[in-house]
């Protein structure tokens, strides 16, 4: 089983649902939740953890420099011996010194195409361009903003969503499912990085 950091900003809903997942789903067999953490403290996500039994850590990001923070963050990652780092609505943007740490082991979910849409935003986007479809990403998280390798991409469907809330609400649902799915490729072995290059 890998062993995994789950990296939240605030609601922490797709946590919530890889927890789903771990606890009852297809990520029983698979991976186990070392560590949720926040790099903000009032994060609504770090009380659903505890719920869930999984210990949550805060390292405040504000007021630091980059390099501090990151170096913090992976003296802390150390004990809990993760093999992979799951992004889910983490906003903060790591550096290259982050990501060489845990090179080809940081996973990311991305509400948009990351070949047409990079950085936040990426509902108000859609709507605003009153796109049919948008897709979700997951990817490896690499030294750039949104570029690292996909490693699956599923459709949202926006025919008819007239709100921004809509959008939301309608690509959620898709993350919430697709994430796990995607995950569960990776820790399986089914979907190997050094095999697509
Ligand atoms: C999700 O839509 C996620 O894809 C997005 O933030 C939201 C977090 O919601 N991530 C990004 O935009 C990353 N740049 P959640 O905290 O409820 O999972």
């Amino acid at each position: 089983k890998k062993r995994i950091a789950i990296f939240i900003s605030g609601r922490g809903s797709n946590m919530e649902a890889i927890l789903k997942q771990v606890k009852e789903g297809i990520l029983k067999d698979v991976c186990e939740v070392a560590l949720v953490f926040s790099n903000k403290p009032t994060a609504k996500g770090l009380a659903v953890a505890e719920k869930y039994g999984v210990p949550t850590a805060v390292i405040p990001s504000k007021g630091k420099n980059r390099a501090d923070f990151e170096r913090e963050v992976i003296e802390l990652l150390k004990p809990y011996r993760v093999d992979y780092i799951v992004l889910a609505g983490f906003m903060r943007i790591l550096s290259p010194l982050f990501v060489r740490a845990y090179k080809n082991r940081i996973i990311n979910i991305h509400p948009a195409d990351t070949n047409q849409f990079k950085g936040v935003g990426a509902y108000e986007w859609a709507f605003e361009n009153k796109l049919a479809e948008t897709k979700i990403t997951v990817h490896f998280v690499d030294e750039g903003v949104d570029t690292g390798p996909i490693i699956a991409q599923r459709t949202v469907d926006l025919r008819g969503a007239t709100t921004l809330e809509e959008v939301e609400k309608r690509g959620l649902k898709v993350e919430h499912q697709f994430y796990s799915e995607a995950l569960k490729k990776v820790f399986s072995g089914e979907f190997n990085r050094q095999n697509q290059e």
